[in-house]
């Protein structure tokens, strides 16, 4: 069964704590929490205040991903708002290996994403210092976009090198998944599933979520 990860983007903010205890009390695995700074992204979502709010009511761990532009300068700030695992963007990474290291010895366990551009193999070299790869499959920024297919083939190439290499690495798809291709994806090796639009445009948020998490290899 995959771990599932509903999108807070995609929640009503004017009534956060509800949508957090939906959560909470639902199938659900972790909070998906995602920051944007207007420069990574051509969007802006929110900060530091936000998440310790949420983080005072969550009882389930932070999945905090970073969309921002010089991501290392932060890391100390996200781990005291309460991220459990945090995960930044290959492209906005210069020094890769020491940000990995440096959100590590925080005690958060460490992510990076990769654009729908950005092939796999750039992370043959560094995959066994990764928690977690989180594969953008829309262009990150926006929730409800469509699902970008090529995505697949990126999800499988990523799995043959994890396999192969004998690491324990989570593989986490994020944008345009849905209950059509929740089981697929499942299939071709992802381990988590972020969902937005699909759970909180859904007439019962709460039982979209146990389908998703009932998506079967
Ligand atoms: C997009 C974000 C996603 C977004 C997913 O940049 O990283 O986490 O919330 O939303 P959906 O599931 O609606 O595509
Ligand atoms: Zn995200």
């Amino acid at each position: 069964m995959p771990l599932i990860a509903p999108s807070v983007l995609s929640a009503n903010f004017l009534d956060l704590g509800s949508d957090i205890d939906m959560i909470n009390n639902s199938e659900a695995d972790w909070f998906h929490v995602d920051v944007m700074d207007g420069r990574f992204v051509p969007n802006i979502s929110f900060g530091m205040p936000v998440i310790k709010a949420l983080k005072k009511q969550a009882k389930k761990p932070l999945d905090v991903h970073l969309m921002i532009v010089e991501p290392e300068k932060y890391f100390e700030d996200f781990k005291n708002a309460g991220a459990d695992i945090l995960t930044i963007h290959y492209e906005a990474s210069t020094h890769l290996h020491r940000s990995l290291q440096a959100i590590k010895g925080l005690g958060m366990k460490a992510g990076v994403s990769l654009n729908p551009h950005t092939p796999v193999h750039l992370l043959e070299d560094i995959i066994q210092d990764i928690d977690l790869v989180l594969i953008m499959s829309v262009n990150p920024g926006f929730g409800g976009q469509k699902f970008i297919e090529q995505s697949f083939e990126k999800v499988r190439k990523l799995k043959k090198m994890i396999t192969d290499r004998g690491c324990d690495t989570l593989i986490e798809i994020d944008g345009g998944v849905n209950l059509d291709n929740a089981s697929k994806l499942v299939e071709a090796g992802v381990d988590v599933l972020v969902a937005g639009n699909t759970v909180f445009s859904s007439a019962n948020p709460s039982d979209t979520i146990q389908k998703l998490k009932q998506s079967a290899k």
